[in-house]
Parts: structure tokens; sequence; C-alpha cells
């Protein structure tokens, strides 16, 4: 079981406009049984980790789920702001990631945790040491401004590189990864 930031990200490293477009990335062509997608990694998590814009996003999206929340898995929602829970499945927490990864990594039993984003949140984790790999479907197209993908100096490890019909797909390892 591991700790993994999974994410799409332009080219120039954004994985969103400045107001949180993601049609660049959701209309590209990826072939669902191909290399690191979203499918198989899906069904190998257990609890998943997100940010405010990122839940606000998915949030705004549900018509497209049919009201739905599209996860199953246990999800905690790190934030300051007072949301709705479309979900019991889903609860909220401010501050320190280090009891929000122990209380993930528990719920996940045995199955990885998957830190959705934003940026800065996978960045919380990687400088406390939590986050063991990165994956990143990178999509053919550059934004030039946006929500950063990492906006912290992280020493990574390259241990995979696939092609999934127009996307570059890379796994990484966290140099100073130990999440478990
Ligand atoms: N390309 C992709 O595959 C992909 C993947 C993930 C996300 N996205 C998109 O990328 C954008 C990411 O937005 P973002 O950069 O703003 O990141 P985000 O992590 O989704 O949201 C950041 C906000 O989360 C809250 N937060 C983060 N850490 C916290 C902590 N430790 N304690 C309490 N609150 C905390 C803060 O908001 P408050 O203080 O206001 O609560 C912070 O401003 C969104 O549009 C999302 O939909 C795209």
């Amino acid at each position: 079981m591991a700790t993994i930031y999974y994410t799409g990200s332009s080219l120039d490293g954004f994985l969103a406009t400045p107001d949180h477009d993601l049609s660049w990335l959701v209309t590209r062509d990826i072939d669902p049984a191909g290399p690191m997608h979203y499918e198989g990694f899906v069904q190998g998590v257990g609890a998943l980790v997100m940010g405010a814009s990122t839940y606000q996003w998915l949030l705004d999206h549900l018509p497209e789920t049919g009201g739905e929340w599209p996860y199953r898995q246990p999800t905690w929602v790190l934030t300051h702001r007072d949301f709705p829970a479309p979900s019991g499945a889903v609860c909220f927490a401010q501050g320190s990631v280090v009891e929000v990864h122990r209380a993930a990594r528990e719920a996940a039993g045995g199955q990885h945790v998957w830190v959705v984003g934003g940026g800065d949140l996978a960045g919380q984790f990687a400088d406390a040491g939590l986050l063991d790999e990165i994956w990143v479907q990178f999509a053919p197209v550059a934004l030039g401004e946006g929500h950063p993908l990492l906006p912290r100096r992280t020493e990574l490890e390259l241990l995979e590189v696939a092609r999934n019909r127009d996307f570059v797909c890379a796994r990484y390892a966290v140099a100073t990864g130990g999440g478990g």
C-alpha cells in the first residue's frame, strides 16, 4: 500500500486553468485499458484525500454523475470552509496532514491512499515525508497559467514512462517518501 498523488497535468505543469476549467484535459483521447489509466488505478485505492477547490469542482460536476458522489472509498477534504457532504463517506479536516494520513491509511484497509490534489496539498504530504509516488498523465497542451501541479522543489526518481494515446504517463518515486 502506498500514498500516491495521481493526476492529469498540462505539459507546463498545471492541474487546471485559473478558473478551474478542466475541459483541456477531459476531452483528450485515452485508452481506458491502457497504461496508468484511471480505471485500473482507482481499483487499488482504499481512501482519498483532496483540497477544497478540488472538492468544490466535484460538487459542481455532480449533475454529470447523476447527483451521486463518484467515489465509494472514504474521502477526506482539507478545508477551512463549510461544505455540504453528499455522501457519508466524505469527512472534513484542517491543519496538518499527518493525522489525516493516519486515518486515511487505516481506512484504506491495505489499499492505496490517493492524494487527488491540488498541488500544494500533495506538497504538504511530500513535506511530511508521507508521499510515496506521483503518477502524472501529461496532456498535449500548455496552459501558461493555472493551479500548479507541485509548487515545491521535490526530488523524484522516474520509475516508469508510457504513452496512452494523447498522454505521456510518468510514474515517479518521491525521494523522501515513506508514507507506506
Ligand atoms: N488535472 C487533474 O487531474 C486535477 C486533479 C486534482 C485537482 N484538479 C483541479 O485543480 C484545481 C486545484 O485547486 P487548488 O490548487 O486550489 O488546490 P486544492 O488542494 O484543491 O484546494 C486548495 C484549498 O484547500 C484548502 N486546504 C489545503 N490544504 C489545507 C489544510 N492543510 N488545511 C485546511 N485547508 C486546506 C484551502 O482552502 P480553504 O482554506 O479555503 O478551505 C486551500 O486554498 C481544482 O480546480 C481542481 O478541480 C485537477
